[in-house]
């Protein structure tokens, strides 16, 4: 398993742009349409970037990135091995109204996303029997 806070590329930060009243789905914008909320690109950054805080060396490392044509090298923070052979979807659950806080922590105090919850089976299968949502082995697993 991977560091609870793994050290980034950039010192992105939630705070500060949650402040800005941005909206999870802003950035991470397949997470009501299927299983991958997704990380945004690079030129989606400098979309904004290119103009705000552009004497930032944070922003400057960004805008060196793009120019040499690649992208920013996250470190995942949830994920599974695939050993595990988990299937998750995020979709169902937004549809169901659970917030992104019950399984990501609050967001707007953490910079780098930090893994404060423990996605173990416990966790899924627990809410599953509350809610009556199916617990069959092939729900989560293939
Ligand atoms: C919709 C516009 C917008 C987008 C898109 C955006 N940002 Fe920002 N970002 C801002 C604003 C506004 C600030 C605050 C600037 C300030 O306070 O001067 C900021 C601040 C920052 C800072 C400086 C934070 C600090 O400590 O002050 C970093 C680093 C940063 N953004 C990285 C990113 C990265 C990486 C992405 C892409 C994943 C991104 N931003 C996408 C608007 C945006
Ligand atoms: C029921 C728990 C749950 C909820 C609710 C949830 N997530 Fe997730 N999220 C996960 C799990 C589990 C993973 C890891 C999935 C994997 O590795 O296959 C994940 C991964 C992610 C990732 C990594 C990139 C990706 O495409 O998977 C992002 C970003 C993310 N979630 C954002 C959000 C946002 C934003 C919300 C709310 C709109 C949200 N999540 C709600 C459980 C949840
Ligand atoms: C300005 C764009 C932006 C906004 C708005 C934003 N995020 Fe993120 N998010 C990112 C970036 C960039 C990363 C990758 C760096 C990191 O791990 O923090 C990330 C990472 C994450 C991760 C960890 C993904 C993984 O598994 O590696 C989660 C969970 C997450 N965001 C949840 C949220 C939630 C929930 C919200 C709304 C409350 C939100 N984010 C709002 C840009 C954003
Ligand atoms: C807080 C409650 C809650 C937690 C925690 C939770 N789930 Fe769910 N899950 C739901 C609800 C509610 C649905 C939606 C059922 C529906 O659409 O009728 C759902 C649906 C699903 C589905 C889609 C099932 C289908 O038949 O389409 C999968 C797959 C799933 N969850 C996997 C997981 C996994 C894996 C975890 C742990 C990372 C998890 N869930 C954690 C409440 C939860
Ligand atoms: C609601 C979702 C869910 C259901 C239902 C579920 N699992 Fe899991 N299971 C998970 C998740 C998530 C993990 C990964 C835990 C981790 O890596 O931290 C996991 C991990 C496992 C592992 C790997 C060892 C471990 O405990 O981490 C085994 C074996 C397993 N599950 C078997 C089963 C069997 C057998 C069933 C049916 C009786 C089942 N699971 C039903 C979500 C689920």
């Amino acid at each position: 398993m991977h560091p609870e806070h793994p050290v980034q590329p950039i010192a992105f930060t939630h705070t500060v742009h949650l402040a800005k009243r941005m909206q999870c789905t802003t950035c991470h914008v397949g997470v009501s349409q299927g299983p991958d909320a997704q990380i945004p690109n690079v030129t989606f950054c400098m979309g904004c970037h290119m103009v705000i805080d552009t004497n930032n060396p944070e922003i400057k490392k960004i805008a060196a990135y793009q120019a040499r044509g690649e992208d920013i090298p996250w470190v995942r923070v949830y994920n599974y091995s695939p050993s595990a052979h988990v299937r998750f979807n995020h979709a169902p659950h937004i549809r169901a109204g659970v917030a992104c806080s019950t399984c990501h922590g609050d967001m707007t105090k953490q910079t780098t996303a930090e893994r404060k919850v423990n996605l173990n089976m416990g966790f899924c299968v627990e809410c599953h029997k509350q809610k009556r949502v199916s617990v069959d082995c092939d729900t989560c697993h293939f």
